[in-house]
């Protein structure tokens, strides 16, 4: 039965009594990777102390470290004030837009940071999906350094069809991309027809958890700048170091500020070129308070987030709590302090767990990830046998981890583990059942005929 006569490009019949939505609608029926149903069917059956048989959700991107900090202080901070009623700036509010840039330009950024530079959104989601939407068309390319955010690919396409082009590295001892990697990917695209728009980095990284060297993202940016590609730097986990690594964070704001002073690239074209991401979901817990940001000079997007702003606003009372938060200075320094303690408190518990289990694993140094390689448990080196081993350690371990194929990268058998969903002494029964998987695993194999040595990943970290 037609739902609606009038459509011309798209199939609206019904089917299963699922499409009465468009053909855009119905890309969204389907969750963006098959583990995210995993996900969310562990999360209905949760491990807890009074549910031992339950399941450790370590593919999920949210940190509970140090939200008793937040919590405290966020109680402090509602006032509600009587224009919180009313509409505001779609661009955020003024009073929020000076904390954040304060906040951003003290902690992480490096450089001055001009509030009327900043675009407040519900979280880096809104803001990656409004910025694809005003700097892409559909079927432009995107270029990701590999592997990457599973959910960048849903960010791009789902609403604007921009097509994600993952850059595998080369150099698979460091993961560190090269600019000539990058151009390879160009070629490639537009050899099958994909215009390529724009370069998108994380870091620190997702899911490795490291940084990029300073000379990286000068090697990048001046690459894509000559290309005209515009520069997205998502930089969410920017307040998430506890180290040690060989490279300091440095932002590409700081990075594009140096290029202009040495005449590498002038002023203009970096304001109109390069952007940041920032969000409060990472480094502050605050995922489900929804807001985000983007820092950019170009005009014409502060100009377009003025109108479609509107569409994934911020309430004004969040953004007023949110603002007094913000703006207690010595508040967000003993925060990032503490927790980066704690992220690496985590962190430890799970590598000594990996390493007194001989599980190799990159080291990292930032984020709330450890990029594990299982590669010796797989019994062949394809992707079936990745979500067979994926599959095995969801039902035997229950234990959800992110496979390393949703992240777009090339080898199977690696696996993403998010290590701060839970306090620590959960995490060490989570790294018992995982560890004991994999010696059971191990022994069965060595029965049936040995291991199969591969390269240690090198440390980028010491
Ligand atoms: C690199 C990166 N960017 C963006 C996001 C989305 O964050 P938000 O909650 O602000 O939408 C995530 C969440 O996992 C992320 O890891």
């Amino acid at each position: 039965m037609p739902m609606n006569g009038d459509a011309k490009d798209g199939d609206y019949s019904y089917k299963g009594g699922r499409t009465s939505l468009s053909t855009r609608g119905k890309r969204a029926l389907e969750p963006f990777s098959p583990y995210i149903k995993a996900v969310n069917e562990a999360k209905k059956n949760p491990w807890s102390l009074t549910n031992s048989d339950g399941y450790f959700v370590m593919a999920t991107a949210e940190s509970i470290l140090s939200f008793d900090l937040v919590h405290d202080k966020i109680r402090g901070c509602r006032e509600v004030p009587a224009t919180v009623g009313l509409y505001g700036n779609f661009r955020g509010g003024e009073r929020l837009r000076n904390a954040i840039s304060r906040m951003m330009e003290r902690t992480f950024m490096g450089v001055e940071v001009d509030p009327s530079h900043i675009c407040i959104s519900s979280g880096v989601t809104a803001v990656l999906d409004l910025f694809f939407f005003a700097t892409c068309n559909p079927g432009d390319g995107c270029l990701i350094p590999a592997p990457y955010f599973p959910a960048f690919d849903n960010d791009m396409s789902i609403r604007n069809e921009v097509i994600p082009i993952p850059v595998q590295p080369t150099d698979t001892r460091t993961y560190i991309p090269t600019a000539q990697e990058m151009e390879e990917a160009v070629l490639a695209a537009e050899s099958k027809g994909i215009r390529s728009r724009m370069l998108l980095v994380t870091n620190p990284g997702n899911p490795l958890g490291t940084l990029y060297p300073e000379a990286t993202l000068k090697e990048l940016l001046l690459w894509a700048v000559k290309r005209g590609l515009h520069v997205l730097s998502d930089e969410i986990y920017a307040n998430s170091k506890f180290g040690p690594s060989v490279d300091e964070f440095v932002s590409m704001e700081k990075v594009t500020k140096n290029a202009v002073a040495e005449g590498l690239l002038s002023a203009d074209t970096a304001a109109e070129l390069v952007h940041t991401a920032y969000g409060m979901s990472k480094d502050f817990g605050m995922n489900g308070f929804r807001v985000g940001c983007l820092h950019t000079k170009n005009k014409d997007l502060l100009e377009f987030w003025q109108n479609m702003g509107m569409f994934a606003a911020v309430s004004n009372d969040t953004q007023h709590a949110l603002a007094i938060m913000l703006e207690d200075e010595s508040f967000v320094d003993r925060y990032v302090q503490e927790n980066n303690k704690r992220l690496k408190k985590s962190y430890d518990v799970l590598t000594k767990s990996f390493e007194a289990a001989n599980l190799r694993y990159m080291p990292a140094c930032a984020a709330m990830f450890c990029w594990l390689d299982l590669r010796n448990l797989l019994t062949e080196s394809t992707f079936a046998a990745e979500d067979c081993l994926w599959k095995e350690i969801l039902d035997e371990a229950r234990i959800v981890l992110t496979p390393g194929q949703a992240c777009h990268y090339v080898e199977p058998g690696f696996f993403r583990v998010c290590y701060a969903s839970m306090a620590p002494s959960s995490l060490e029964i989570a790294c018992a059942r995982l560890t004991r998987f994999a010696e059971k695993k191990r022994r069965k194999r060595k029965s049936r005929g040995g291991e199969v040595e591969i390269d240690i990943i090198v440390r980028n970290t010491h």
